[in-house]
């Protein structure tokens, strides 16, 4: 089963938006697992203190490595294979290619970011792959956590019914998708497509891919290079 443990300051974020809908009927069907640890737990002194001044000036305060690798070490046991995710704008840009792999693995360990950053050092020395949802900075990594377990959960076998794992959708194809449309045919002056009331569905077909590519080249013709 796939299972996400989540390193946080607010373990009550948890599990939000992911108890509901699609990934919180999955988590109450047992589909997948989720565990939240308090990095606090392992805070220093009278004050559970986790962070400190960055070395060499500057504004906002630094999570000390000691108490990350602490609280990492009381987690990830040596046959704890999954990926450790540190969430940080400086990682590498989350891609629906890395969503797939994590999605067939045995889940994730995510240390979620707060203040400035973490210490250098334990990066390094407890393998935390830093991994960015987007170019834009967000207050701390448990939304970008979030993103990522939705991200990865829909992907698991039983989790989206019949439509398997959506082959048609933006990026899996390399293409953004192409537009849908539904009752009523005729709305505030505009109509349904008639090609795809036609019944032609090689046609359909071949309209929508027409239709992806010309979204794709217009909003994101980066994704035609690749
Ligand atoms: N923490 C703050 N900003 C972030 C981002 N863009 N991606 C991942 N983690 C973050």
């Amino acid at each position: 089963m796939f299972r996400a443990t989540i390193l946080t300051l607010y373990p009550e974020m948890f599990p939000g938006p992911l108890g509901l809908s699609l990934s919180g009927d999955a988590l109450a069907r047992g589909l997948w697992g989720l565990e939240t640890r308090n990095i606090r737990d392992h805070g220093l002194g009278r004050h559970r203190a986790v962070d400190d001044t960055p070395a060499g000036g500057g504004p906002g305060m630094v999570i000390r490595a000691d108490v990350l690798a602490a609280a990492v070490d009381a987690i990830a046991q040596t046959e704890d294979v999954r990926p450790r995710l540190l969430m940080s704008p400086r990682g590498r840009p989350l891609t629906q290619k890395r969503v797939r792999r994590l999605a067939e693995g045995p889940g994730v360990i995510i240390v979620c970011g707060r203040f400035e950053g973490v210490d250098e050092r334990v990066i390094a020395a407890r393998g935390l792959e830093e991994v960015s949802i987007g170019d834009y900075v967000l207050s701390g990594g448990e939304i970008a956590a979030i993103v990522t377990i939705d991200a990865c959960v829909r992907l698991i076998p039983g989790v989206m019914g019949k439509n398997a794992s959506g082959e048609e959708e933006s990026f899996e194809s390399g293409l953004l998708e192409y537009p849908h449309y539904t009752r009523p045919r005729e709305w505030e002056g505009q109509s349904i497509p008639d090609i795809l009331l036609s019944g032609d569905h090689a046609k359909i077909a071949r309209w929508r891919h027409e239709e992806a590519l010309r979204l794709t080249r217009e909003r994101r013709p980066d994704l035609l290079d690749k």
